[in-house]
């Protein structure tokens, strides 16, 4: 790992999912979560304070990067329930089948590298009757948008380690064993190229 992803990019993406309305959307989803939580690509732990304290039990957070988690650290020993840090990509989820409530993912499909493998893992290790929750951001629905978005991902996701502009977030998570039960769509204030929003809920297919 060079000096740049071990010690710039975590300072870089916590930054930027701290934008305000990044902030506003976690609370727009990260309430729903109950049970036992899956946090795919938990970060810096952005979405610590945003869970509904009488509805969660537990929060597993996987990401495979440990640069990232350590700054999730202090928000996780900040909260009543527990937060257990599991050091892999979704593509590996180390957990048994049908052995969590509620899969959550923000702003982490644009960096997974086989989402359509990330996503089964996602449906394998949901209980029946749990839900996965999401909020990304991808490809716009303007082709003046999508265009640019086109243009610039060779070189944003070299500086934003691995990010996507232009991933079609509706058909990855039906393509990866979903079925969408209720979604919203838009773009947040900020750079268009990264602010398309998508965010909902899925049950495996
Ligand atoms: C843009 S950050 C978002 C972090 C957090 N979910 C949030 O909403 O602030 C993307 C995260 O995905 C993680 N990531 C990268 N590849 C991954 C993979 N294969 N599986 C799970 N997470 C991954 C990165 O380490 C990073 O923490």
């Amino acid at each position: 790992m060079g000096l740049y992803s071990k010690y710039i990019l975590p300072k870089v993406v916590h930054f930027t999912c701290s934008m305000k309305p990044n902030m506003y959307q976690r609370r727009k989803v990260v309430p729903l979560a109950e049970g036992l939580v899956l946090e795919i690509g938990i970060g810096s732990g952005l979405n610590i304070p945003y869970y509904d304290v009488g509805r969660v039990e537990k929060v597993l957070g996987l990401d495979p990067s440990r640069e990232m988690t350590r700054i999730a650290e202090s928000s996780a020993s900040t909260v009543p329930f527990d937060v257990e840090f599991i050091e892999l990509p979704g593509e590996e989820i180390p957990l048994e089948s049908q052995s969590v409530d509620t899969v959550l993912m923000t702003y982490t499909l644009c960096s997974i590298p086989d989402t359509g493998r990330a996503l089964q893992q996602m449906a394998r290790v949901l209980k029946p009757g749990g839900k996965l929750i999401f909020c990304e951001h991808g490809a716009a629905p303007d082709p003046k948008v999508l265009r640019w978005q086109n243009r610039l991902n060779p070189i944003w996701s070299r500086v934003g380690g691995g990010c996507q502009l232009n991933r079609e977030i509706p058909e990855l998570i039906e393509i990866g064993g979903f079925r969408i039960v209720d979604m919203e769509s838009m773009y947040i204030p900020g750079w268009r190229p990264a602010s398309f929003n998508y965010w909902g809920v899925a049950v495996p297919a």
